[in-house]
């Protein structure tokens, strides 16, 4: 079965083509980073716009890329939330105008389960398994006990992982978007130069902001000229990787999982892929882990024809859901 996805919920207008959820033919991402860059921020009207001015190229490059028509797909699928609304129409009216013109089904995606199942991509990975999906806007893990059955078990209380690191690289001066910034500066610097903390929370909770405060704290405490930067991007790196191993491998022993998937944008991170990958060693549980290649675990929309195909949203007549801003 072959789909075509649009994903369209942030900053990242993207259309691909997949078929049976797992082999990619074309993925095509347009970046707004460039333009949003200048307000330290998504700026959601100017999004919106950019939205529109892009999708038309973007989806034509997918299809031009894959060597296929438009009418040659099973299926048209778009994110329809959770994400900035006005971005949001852009992507699922376009999807619902083809799958009308070429009379195709249209299938809605949620845009959290279409980060999980980027890890089908390429893999032949398949539930059960536990998922620790760090995004931006999300900080969870996730039971996944088949492909459309899932609970989620934990979840952070305030900030989501990537909001935190965007939020302590915009204080080090870094550019938006931050994250990936300070995992570069990180890898220069001694991840136990300062101790940063750990929050002591419920057992199905995460908790960012006091990680945050501290963070704020640490960089005021020095003169602006003689901010220690690297030593700070790696010690908040290192608390937040620890952190977030903690608990996954916690849960992965307490409910007997022999596989653990990371999902999201702050997957890409190097030291949080470099400490999960350590689990597969047989002195470490020799747990089977996967982590999405890097271009799947930011936006994009290969993860969301994936996610058609696996886990589409069911509890709606597809073409007349509306886009949704939260869960
Ligand atoms: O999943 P995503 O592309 O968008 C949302 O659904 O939110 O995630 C974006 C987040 C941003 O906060 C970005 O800074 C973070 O992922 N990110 C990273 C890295 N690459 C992207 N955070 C830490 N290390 C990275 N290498
Ligand atoms: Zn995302």
């Amino acid at each position: 079965m072959l789909i075509c996805g649009i994903e369209s919920s942030c900053d990242e207008t993207a259309c691909a083509i997949v078929e049976d959820g797992r082999h990619v033919l074309s993925s095509v991402v347009a970046s707004q980073i460039k333009t949003h860059m200048q307000f330290g921020g998504v700026v959601p009207e100017i999004a919106a716009r950019e939205h529109l001015e892009s999708i038309n190229y973007v989806i034509d490059e997918a299809f031009k890329k894959a060597g296929m028509r438009p009418s040659e797909v099973d299926a048209f699928a778009a994110t329809m939330g959770p994400g900035l609304v006005g971005s949001l129409l852009v992507g699922a009216n376009a999807a619902k105008t083809m799958s009308l013109v070429y009379k195709k089904p249209f299938i809605a995606v949620d845009h959290l389960q279409a980060h999980v199942c980027a890890n089908f991509i390429d893999t032949k990975i398949a539930p059960p398994f536990l998922c620790l999906l760090i995004s931006g806007g999300h900080t969870q893990l996730i039971n996944i006990a088949s492909f459309d059955r899932q609970k989620i078990i934990a979840e952070t209380i305030d900030d989501a992982v990537g909001e935190v690191y965007d939020k302590v690289a915009r204080l080090l001066g870094l550019p938006y978007p931050g994250g990936v910034l300070l995992d570069k500066t990180a890898q220069k610097g001694n991840p136990h130069a300062f101790e940063l903390p750990i929050a002591h929370v419920q057992k199905n909770e995460f908790s960012f902001s006091g990680l945050k405060s501290a963070a704020a704290r640490l960089i005021e405490s020095f003169d602006k000229k003689n901010v220690p930067v690297e030593d700070i991007c790696a010690s908040f790196q290192y608390t937040i990787k620890e952190t977030l191993f903690r608990k996954t491998v916690d849960f992965a022993r307490e409910l007997n999982y022999d596989t653990i998937v990371l999902a999201g944008g702050v997957a890409a991170n190097s030291e949080i892929r470099r400490s999960f990958s350590e689990l597969h060693e047989p002195q470490n549980g020799g747990y089977i882990i996967n982590f999405p290649e890097m271009a799947y675990c930011t936006d994009n929309a290969a993860m969301v024809a994936s996610c058609a195909y696996f886990n589409p949203i069911k509890s709606h007549d597809s073409l007349t859901m509306e886009v949704y801003s939260r869960i």
